[in-house]
């Protein structure tokens, strides 16, 4: 029986979709969404330059039942339905959970009516997840982590094979010439599970960190909130909705007139390098301090002798063009009712 051929023209789209997935950096998004999670997560979809492999949720901003839920609402909304959640860690390596309903609201996406998710996570733990998915791809993978590390320190102790396999890995956390977030010394991130950040740093994987010497140089701008809305699709009056309510704490907080979206940042800097600064060095974690838990120490000036690890980026040399390139990704991204 002779196959019913393509029409040239969908012939044409269907490779042309082939060259650009392959050319997208395959990347497995480990997150706790949180706001500024979701604007990630959502940046990450509509970037044709990024081949999501899938989400890994673990325990942060909330609980992991409530960041895994939230986790399925972010794809289902951006109509990638079909995409694999798996649950993570419900509690970091050593220490308690520590989760923020104080800054991100009772479910961690406060700010929009969300639709309850369609679909549960798939079967099989986030960790086996991340370790398998990255033996298995043809291409080096890229692990972008937006919460605490918990789930990638657990894979690269369970199978430390995977490391030579894991193109880089670029987190949000830490800050070292803003101190932190929630301590004087510690940013959310690290200080919720320091010891899988120091098995992260300590890995041999080259990594990018977005700090909040990063994020704080690249705040939204002042109402953006009311720009997103008048798109009026879902994506972005979600967007609108959450940007609001996110802004609310950090600039009550700060003192100030808007804020950065943290893990969205992150996803940037991974899209468009060319608009952040950074310098390679050495980075450690303070697991014991009494004051000074969780802490990154950056070896900026290079005094330790220790090996450059991690590329620290500290500024952004144009914010405008960051979030005018990430209004225009989710601006494209299609409805999902
Ligand atoms: C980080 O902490 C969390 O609350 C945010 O989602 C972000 O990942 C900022 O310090
Ligand atoms: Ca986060």
């Amino acid at each position: 029986m002779l196959r019913k051929r393509a029409k040239p023209v969908e012939m044409a789209a269907n490779n042309k979709q082939q060259e650009t997935k392959l050319a997208a950096i395959p990347v497995i998004i480990d997150t706790d969404p949180g706001q500024d999670d979701a604007f990630a997560i959502l940046l990450a979809l509509g970037a044709p330059d990024l081949d999501v492999l899938g989400l890994t949720t673990v325990a942060g901003n909330m609980g992991l039942e409530q960041t895994t839920d939230n986790a399925r609402r972010i794809v289902e909304l951006a109509g990638h339905a079909d995409l694999p959640v798996h649950a993570g860690c419900p509690r970091p390596l050593l220490r308690a959970p520590r989760p923020v309903p104080e800054i991100h609201g009772d479910t961690g996406i406060d700010g929009w009516n969300w639709a309850p998710a369609k679909t549960g996570p798939k079967e099989g733990h986030a960790v086996d997840f991340i370790i398998n998915t990255v033996l298995q791809s043809d291409r080096p993978v890229t692990l972008i982590a937006l919460g605490p590390q918990t789930n990638i320190a657990m894979a690269l102790r369970r199978a430390p094979h995977i490391a030579p396999r894991i193109a880089r890995i670029v987190f949000m956390g830490g800050g070292f010439f803003e101190g932190g977030n929630m301590t004087p010394a510690a940013e959310y991130n690290i200080l919720v599970d320091p010891e899988a950040a120091r098995i992260v740093l300590g890995s041999g994987i080259p990594v990018t960190a977005v700090p909040l010497d990063c994020t704080h140089a690249t705040p939204a701008p002042v109402n953006w909130s009311s720009k997103l809305a008048k798109y009026d699709t879902d994506v972005m009056l979600a967007c609108a909705g959450m940007m609001e309510f996110f802004e609310r704490y950090g600039n009550a907080k700060y003192g100030t007139k808007s804020r950065p979206l943290h893990d969205a940042v992150a996803v940037s800097a991974l899209l468009w390098p060319e608009l952040f600064e950074g310098r390679l060095c050495p980075v450690d974690i303070e697991c014991s301090g009494e004051l000074t838990t969780g802490m990154t120490v950056v070896d900026w000036l290079r005094q330790t002798g220790k090996t450059d690890n991690c590329l620290w980026l500290n500024a952004c040399k144009n914010i405008n063009e960051v979030y005018d390139r990430m209004e225009h990704v989710l601006r494209n991204l299609p409805y999902a009712h």
